[in-house]
């Protein structure tokens, strides 16, 4: 049952080897107990690792935050970094280079279920990675529509923990509204997507929310931030009043998964300068970094 339940997804998502606990597995044979406390109590981090020419990308950036999550919840890292880059381009190496997206996470592991942490149990590490065809600029270019909606996270945003239920339901509002994406507004101001972080342009300044509990220190974030430093973009890195969205003239919105994505509308309202001139310089720095990470030049 468990079996042929595995099979129909693997044969959804097309992933050919699964890494579970050391092992480098067909995904119908993979095994987790149910008394998993990342299936019970969603204990555990995650990782979602963009591949472009079968290289991974910024991956030093990845294993540094997920080793920041880990230890924010007293988990030892189970891997070194050099053995989660072997495992991990295995892994990719296996499902044929090109373009992919590869998760990974890291669960406590198995015992009686008791809330705080039990002693001497093996964390559960499972990673995956499937080919992904990540968006052309001219899809890019229309701008997404978003909400906005209240943030009803926790207040350890910066752990990028797999209890997700907050951001399931807000993605699920978001949907239901015909939008991709819920900004999500605290106390008056906005700190991020329920999977993605925000960046406004005023003025041709790009400004962001700064990093701290609230939001989550994205890769892709940190990544724009840097290039816009590299080629002399004027950045603030401060707190955005909600009222300040609707004066925007460009707001993006980032991720591993959406790169650098355009915002069209938000709550029905356009966005009056999408896509402006510094989503199309920055959406051509940001490719033009990924051509190097495909070359070999960048990691
Ligand atoms: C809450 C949240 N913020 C921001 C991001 C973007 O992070 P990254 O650029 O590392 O994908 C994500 C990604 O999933 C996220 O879940």
């Amino acid at each position: 049952m468990t079996t042929s339940l595995n099979q129909a997804i693997v044969s959804d998502i097309g992933v050919n080897t699964v890494y579970l606990n050391g092992e480098f597995l067909r995904p119908e044979l993979a095994m987790i107990s149910p008394f998993d406390r990342g299936f019970i109590f969603g204990d555990g981090v995650y990782e979602v690792i963009p591949v472009f020419g079968g290289r991974l990308f910024r991956l030093p950036h990845h294993l540094q935050r997920l080793h920041g999550s880990l230890a924010a919840i007293d988990l030892a890292p189970p891997l070194s970094a050099e053995q989660w880059r072997q495992a991990l381009q295995r892994l990719v190496d296996e499902a044929g280079g090109g373009d992919q997206s590869l998760y990974l996470q890291v669960t406590r592991g198995v015992a009686p279920r008791n809330h705080a942490f039990p002693k001497n149990i093996k964390p559960t590490v499972f990673a995956y990675t499937q080919k992904k065809a990540f968006a052309a600029k001219n899809t890019q270019q229309s701008g997404a529509a978003v909400i906005t909606a209240a943030d009803i996270r926790w207040l350890r945003c910066d752990i990028k923990s797999t209890s997700l239920l907050a951001a399931v339901m807000l993605r699920e509002q978001a949907e239901r509204a015909g939008a991709i994406e819920a900004i999500l507004i605290r106390d008056g101001l906005v700190t991020e997507g329920a999977a993605s972080n925000i960046f406004l342009v005023r003025d041709s300044v790009l400004i962001t929310p700064p990093k701290g509990q609230f939001i989550l220190p994205g890769i892709t974030r940190d990544l724009v931030l840097e290039l816009a430093h590299k080629h002399a973009i004027a950045v603030q890195e401060r707190n955005v009043k909600e009222g300040e969205l609707s004066q925007a003239h460009e707001v993006w919105i980032t991720s591993s998964t959406n790169e650098i994505k355009p915002v069209g509308s938000i709550n029905g309202i356009a966005v009056i300068g999408t896509p402006g001139p510094m989503y199309q310089q920055m959406y051509d720095l940001y490719e033009r970094y990924k051509q190097s990470v495909r070359e070999g030049r960048a990691e």
